[in-house]
C-alpha cells in the first residue's frame, strides 16, 4: 500500500527525558518498509490523504517490557507467597510442562498475544530451562512479529526440589549457543538472543563465569535476578561462602557489563550499587511483582542518583499482568510507599511523564536499539499504539496537560482501550493463528 498517514494525539518521548505532545499531530509512515517519515502538527484539519477516524485517540510509541517469564503465563494471580516457595511450589512445576513442545508453543502464543493487546511491542523474556521450548518461543513471536529477545533459563544447581534432572553447566552453555546460532539477529535484528543465567541461587560459579565469557565473545546481552527477597539473599549467600554481597558473586564471575540486566535490586548496600555503576550494568525495576511476592520497594531516587540506568518491566508470574500501563502505575504508587520513611528528598516521587519516559525510550536504551524504536522520529520502526478513550469517560482527556493525560491512562484503564497496535507500520489485528508442530529434531537456520 505504500506511505500511510494517520491523524491522533501524539504522546511521544523526547532524548531529554520529556514527553511532547502534538494536539492535531500527523504519523507517515511506510507500511512496505515500516519505517517512520514524518511526526508534525496537522496542516489543515481537511489535509488530503490523511486516516482522520482517529483524530480523538491518542497515539503513543509501543512499550517495551524489560523482564519477563513466557512459561510463567498461566501461573498468574496465584500462588502468592514469598519468592522461594512460590519457585519451588509453584512457578517449577509449571515451567517443567515445557519439556512439551506444543504446550510450550501454546503457551508462547498467548504470551506473545496478550503483551501485544496491552501495546507491549518490544518483550524481554525467559523461556524455561529446555532448548526445544526456547526455540519455538523464537518461531511463534517470529510469526507474531513482535520484537524480542528470548534466552533459555540456565541453571545447573538443584534448588533441591526442582523436578528435573538439570543440565550441567557445558550442556547449558551448549543449548543456548545452539539456540543464539539459530536465532540471534534473525528478522532483521528483531529477534535476539539474550544469556540467562537464572539467579545465583540455581547457578554454580563456573556457569556464571562460562556465560560470561560467552557474552564477551558474542556481543550477547545476559539477564538475571539479583537482591530480590531477604530469604533469597540469605540463601544464595550460603552458596557462595566466599562472596561478600551477592552482587560480588556477578562481580567475581565477570558478569556485570553495560550489557547484563539485573532484575529487582531491592537490598544494594552503596557498595554494591558502586560495583554495578562503574560496571555500566542496569537495573530493571519491576514494582508489580516486588508487591506481588511481598519481596520489597525499590528505592528509585537513591539508585538513581549513582548514574545507574534503571528500566522497567512486568515480571510476569511475579508481577501478575503484562500490561506496562500497569508497571508504571505501581513504580509510582512504590516511589510514594518508599517516601513515606524518606525524608528531604527533592522529587521524591515518579512522575507519569517519567515512567512513561523509562517504559520507551528509556528500556530502548537500555538494549542499545534507540535508533530504531522507543520514541516516534522520522527513519525508525512504526511500531506505535492507538488509545481510544471510552466515550463515558471522556471528560477525563478534556486537558492538553501531558502528565494529566498520562496519568488518567496509568491509574484509570477503565476509561479507555488500546484499540490498534502497529508494528513495522502493519495493523495487528488478526495475529496469525500457530499451528502446533512437532519439535525438529536438531536446530535449523531460522
Ligand atoms: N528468581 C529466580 N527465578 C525467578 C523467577 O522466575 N521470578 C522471580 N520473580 N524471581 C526469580
Ligand atoms: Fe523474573
Amino acid at each position: 500500500m505504500g506511505i500511510r498517514s494517520i491523524k491522533a494525539k501524539i504522546l511521544n518521548p523526547k532524548p531529554d527525558g520529556t514527553i511532547s505532545f502534538i494536539r492535531n499531530g500527523v504519523i507517515r509512515f511506510d507500511t512496505k518498509s515500516g519505517k517512520i517519515h514524518s511526526i508534525e502538527q496537522a496542516k489543515s484539519q481537511f489535509e488530503d490523504g490523511n486516516d482522520n477516524r482517529h483524530k480523538k485517540y491518542f497515539l503513543l510509541p509501543g512499550l517495551i517490557d524489560l523482564h519477563s517469564h513466557i512459561p510463567q503465563l498461566p501461573g498468574i494471580a496465584k500462588n502468592a507467597n514469598e519468592l522461594i516457595p512460590w519457585l519451588k511450589n509453584h512457578i517449577f512445576p509449571l515451567e517443567t510442562k515445557f519439556s512439551d513442545y506444543s504446550y510450550a508453543q501454546h503457551i508462547a502464543q498467548l504470551f506473545f498475544t496478550e503483551a501485544l493487546h496491552f501495546g507491549t511491542t518490544c518483550i524481554v523474556a525467559y523461556s524455561s530451562v529446555h532448548k526445544d521450548a526456547t526455540d519455538i518461543s523464537f518461531e511463534v513471536a517470529k510469526t507474531i512479529g513482535i520484537r524480542a529477545f528470548i534466552g533459555k533459563a540456565m541453571m545447573d544447581r538443584d534448588m533441591n526440589k526442582y523436578p528435573l534432572p538439570l543440565p550441567n553447566w557445558k550442556e547449558n552453555i551448549k543449548d543456548s549457543l545452539e539456540i543464539a546460532k539459530k536465532w540471534h539477529g534473525t528478522d532483521n535484528g528483531r529477534l535476539n538472543f539474550i544469556l540467562s543465567p537464572r539467579f545465583a541461587g540455581s547457578c554454580s560459579m563456573k556457569l556464571l563465569e562460562k556465560t560470561a565469557e560467552v557474552s564477551k565473545a558474542e556481543n550477547l546481552f545476559i539477564q538475571t535476578h539479583l537482591s530480590e527477597n531477604r530469604s533469597e539473599i540469605n540463601y544464595i549467600k550460603s552458596l557462595f561462602p566466599n562472596c561478600s554481597t551477592n552482587t560480588h558473586i556477578f562481580k567475581k564471575s565477570k558478569l556485570l557489563s553495560d550489557r547484563t540486566l539485573l532484575a529487582h535490586c531491592l537490598y544494594l548496600s552503596q557498595v554494591e550499587l558502586h560495583i554495578i555503576e562503574e560496571a555500566n550494568s542496569k537495573i530493571v525495576h519491576c514494582p508489580t511483582s516486588n508487591i506481588f511476592l511481598q519481596s520489597g520497594f525499590l528505592p528509585i531516587r537513591r539508585y538513581q542518583s549513582h548514574n545507574i540506568e534503571i528500566g522497567l518491566g512486568t515480571d510476569v508470574a511475579g508481577g501478575y499482568s503484562l500490561s506496562m500501563f500497569n508497571e508504571m502505575k505501581n513504580a509510582i504508587e512504590t516511589s510514594k510507599i518508599v517516601n513515606v520513611d524518606t525524608t528531604n528528598l527533592k522529587k521524591p516521587i515518579l512522575a507519569a511523564s517519567e515512567a512513561f519516559w523509562i517504559s520507551t525510550l528509556g528500556n530502548a536504551r537500555i538494549l542499545k536499539i534507540d535508533n530504531e524504536i522507543g520514541s516516534l522520529e522520522v527513519g525508525k520502526d512504526a511500531d506505535f499504539i492507538l488509545i481510544k478513550p471510552n466515550k463515558k469517560f471522556q471528560f477525563y482527556y478534556r486537558t492538553d496537560d501531558i502528565e494529566a493525560i498520562l496519568l488518567n491512562l496509568l491509574y484509570l484503564p477503565h476509561t479507555y482501550s488500546i484499540e490498534k497496535v502497529f508494528i513495522r507500520g502493519k495493523e495487528i489485528s488478526d495475529i496469525p493463528k500457530i499451528e502446533t508442530t512437532k519439535p525438529s529434531s536438531h536446530l535449523q537456520k531460522g
